[in-house]
């Protein structure tokens, strides 16, 4: 055969994964094949794979004589929206997408590609795990791909989106890497599988109820962003990416914005209601001070008593964390001190400035938090924000109680500018708390105890429930109306366009984890 013409066929034949069947079943399954996603995903005609002819090298049970060029992973570079990035996507027409000896050596070639070119390296997932065929050289071939993530993690953005089984050990490379998309119905994620739960702990449950998107999305924040679909994934996906930067040297994509001659947001006005109790969704706050429709949200309906996700404000890219007042009086508890902790520490590794909207009436008490280590995990948030060195601004909208307040971003942890609206309290506990505490006895000893204990109130509330002792303090920078926030948040960040914040050198810290 003509040479050229053996290239042709090779490569044809390369491109149909595990053949026709295969590829309609997958179809039928409401899934996309591995090529078809990668379409999806680069701009068109960018894709150039690599390794596209590599072979397994397993010979036990008859797996010498079955070979598919590619072995079950599409792997290589192209663009999305004009930049650069490297792909792998798991063929499950391929013995089911399992992870061989050289399927994770293709992976691992284009991680240390995308490490060396600086640009994020996005997995795409289906597969059926370790290849059982091969043993060792398989469970050798994750922890290759563990390493690398390990290696690259705060160097490059790593991004895996689920599209079909990730179990066992195989969920370790995408808990790694910085956020996990999953597909609703057709992905899930567990250790072990219905089968070994059933035997070990005599629980029967599907697989949707054990790993799949919602409980993932909701209950155990394994899953950052739910898609409802492989589409509505992909284009998650690209959105994430419009906000970050390649890599940790590089600043974020930053849009051209014309400041207005008026920035003033009046609707941000009546937000806050005038009884400190009642709640009001702080994403009304967020929506009302970036750009238009710039709010991308991350981990939306895992620990709602937080709120985080990115946005642009002037055009540039921030991260936004902001207690959530519609949630538990948007207190802090285990499950959003980790959610806030991890989306800190990756603004602040990859240069994306943050912005922090306050209104904490504290850490939730009681035994379920204290045995779940509220201390320890509260102590993540805490330590996620001190080390943070990008530029840093907080608006406190009400309540700033307690230690909470200290954690959520303070002048004494490291912020750069501190506003506070008019509305603003900013104390040890809320006046009635104070109150009970602080004037027991006189309270105990008044005829009217009522009376004594909403005088009390009042007088705490007087002298601590506004931002300006703090003002006074300077641990606020400036007290601003609602309406302001936008303009003074595009001044504040455009001032700290350079900051540079140097640290102690260590190898280093030690975060509570
Ligand atoms: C080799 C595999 C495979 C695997 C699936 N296949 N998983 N081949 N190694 N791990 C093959 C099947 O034999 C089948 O081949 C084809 O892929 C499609 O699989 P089906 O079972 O027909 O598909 P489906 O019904 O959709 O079920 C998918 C599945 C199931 C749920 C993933 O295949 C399954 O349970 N697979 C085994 C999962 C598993 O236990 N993996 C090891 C986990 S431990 P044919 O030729 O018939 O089409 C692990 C350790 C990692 O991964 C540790 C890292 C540290």
């Amino acid at each position: 055969m003509d040479k050229r013409q053996k290239l042709i066929n090779k490569r044809q034949q390369s491109k149909q994964g595990g053949g026709l069947d295969k590829i309609e079943s997958q179809h039928s399954k409401g899934k996309l094949t591995a090529r078809e996603r990668i379409e999806l995903l680069l701009d068109d005609g960018s894709f150039e794979e690599i390794d596209a002819f590599v072979k397994h090298r397993s010979y036990d049970f008859g797996m010498e004589k079955i070979h598919y060029p590619g072995d079950g992973v599409v792997t290589g570079y192209g663009t999305v929206n004009g930049r650069l990035i490297f792909v792998f996507s798991q063929d499950f027409t391929v013995f089911g997408g399992s992870l061989s000896e050289t399927h994770a050596e293709k992976i691992c070639k284009i991680m240390d590609m995308a490490m060396k070119n600086g640009a994020p390296v996005i997995g795409l997932n289906d597969s059926g795990g370790a290849r059982i065929q091969e043993g060792v050289v398989s469970l050798g071939g994750y922890a290759d791909i563990f390493y690398r993530n390990t290696l690259a993690s705060g160097v490059i953005p790593q991004i895996s989106v689920i599209m079909g089984p990730c179990a066992g050990g195989a969920v370790y490379s995408p808990a790694i890497t910085d956020y996990i998309i999953m597909v609703e119905k057709t992905s899930y994620m567990f250790v072990t599988g219905p089968n070994v739960v059933k035997t070990v702990t005599n629980e029967e449950v599907s697989s949707e109820d054990l790993g799949g998107a919602s409980v993932h999305g909701i209950k155990s924040g394994v899953s950052h962003i739910n898609a409802k679909n492989e589409l509505d994934a992909i284009n998650n996906l690209k959105k994430l990416l419009s906000y970050i930067p390649q890599n940790c040297e590089e600043n974020t994509p930053n849009y051209d914005y014309n400041l207005l001659p008026d920035e003033t947001r009046n609707e941000l006005i009546e937000i806050v209601p005038q009884n400190p109790n009642q709640p009001y969704d702080i994403r009304e706050v967020i929506n009302g001070t970036i750009d238009s429709d710039s709010f991308y949200e991350i981990h939306k309906n895992f620990a709602e008593n937080i709120v985080v996700g990115f946005a642009r404000l002037a055009g540039r890219s921030i991260g936004i964390v902001a207690n959530q007042p519609v949630f538990l009086a948007g207190v802090l508890d285990v499950k959003s001190s980790q959610k806030a902790a991890r989306f800190v520490r990756f603004c602040d590794a990859f240069n994306i400035p943050l912005l922090v909207f306050e209104d904490v009436p504290g850490f939730l008490p009681g035994t379920d938090q204290e045995w779940n280590g509220i201390i320890t995990n509260g102590a993540k948030l805490l330590y996620a924000f001190c080390e943070a060195t990008v530029p840093r601004v907080t608006v406190i909208t009400r309540k700033a109680y307690g230690g909470a307040y200290d954690v959520m971003n303070s002048k004494h942890i490291g912020a750069d500018l501190n506003f506070a609206w008019p509305t603003a309290e900013i104390a040890v506990m809320g006046a009635k708390g104070a109150a009970e505490i602080i004037f027991k006895r006189e309270i105990s000893e008044a005829n009217d105890k009522v009376k004594a204990l909403k005088q009390k109130e009042d007088e705490y509330g007087g002298i601590f429930a506004n931002p300006y002792r703090a003002a006074e303090r300077g641990f606020i920078d400036e007290v601003i109306l609602p309406e302001e926030t936008r303009y003074k948040l595009i001044k504040a960040f455009k001032m700290l366009e350079n900051k540079v914040d140097n640290r102690p050198r260590k190898k280093h810290g030690n975060i509570p984890l």
